[in-house]
């Protein structure tokens, strides 16, 4: 989702809205030093157990039910979609409770975190920004993403389609407002895609 290098892997990494995903669980296994955020880590682990697996059947049916709009390649087929999902999850809640004690899993929210500026090298955000254009504003996303450059040295957000599967509308005046505060906002290219047409990331340099 990030074209994330080799090399990539060994700066500080922040994950914006990681919720229960498990990036933070194997970065951190494999010796890298990333902290994840999300709104969701004031929870309990059985908590967020629960809620995923009742929310979690409702959306695979949404997926289920348009299948033309998705590329099958990295997933096989809904239930593979399913069943990856659900392995990251319990990689994620098995490094819960000992990634929060270690300061790694921190309850916090755009647009405002809890860090010092520059504090990390390379923030990411997945399916949280540009996703939810009908209901977030352009104005919070902008206040999201110069929050995101105040914290790390530079940024990815991927990826940059709307609920209706185009790229977000917001997208022209986020980079324009982000270039006139001095940050380099470029899009690129990635190598994975799943929802059609989300093959590229927002990249900002400061
Ligand atoms: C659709 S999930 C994406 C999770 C993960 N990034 C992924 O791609 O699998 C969106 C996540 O954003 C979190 N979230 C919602 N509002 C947020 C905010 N203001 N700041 C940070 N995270 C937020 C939610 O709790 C949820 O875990």
């Amino acid at each position: 989702m990030f074209a994330l290098a080799d090399s990539d892997l060994e700066r500080r990494i922040l994950g914006a809205g990681d919720g229960p995903a498990s990036f933070n669980a194997e970065l951190s296994r494999h010796g890298g030093r990333v902290v994840s955020v999300d709104p969701m880590y004031q929870f309990s682990a059985s908590a967020i157990r629960s809620r995923v697996q009742r929310v979690y059947p409702g959306l695979l049916a949404q997926v289920a039910q348009k299948p033309g709009n998705y590329q099958w390649t990295t997933f096989k087929n809904p239930s593979h979609l399913g069943s990856i999902r659900m392995s990251a999850m319990n990689a994620f809640l098995e490094d819960f409770d000992a990634g929060r004690d270690a300061g790694r899993y921190i309850d916090a929210s755009l647009p405002s975190l809890p860090f010092d500026d520059d504090e990390f090298d390379l923030a990411v955000c997945s399916h949280l920004l540009f996703a939810y254009s009908e209901q977030v504003g352009v104005d919070q996303h902008i206040a999201a993403l110069l929050e995101l450059s105040r914290v790390a040295t530079e940024v990815r957000v991927y990826p940059l389609l709307a609920e209706d599967g185009k790229v977000s509308s917001h997208l022209p005046v986020v980079m324009r407002t982000l270039a006139d505060a001095g940050i380099n906002a470029e899009m690129a290219k990635v190598p994975y895609q799943f929802q059609k047409g989300a093959t590229e990331m927002l990249r900002l340099i400061k």
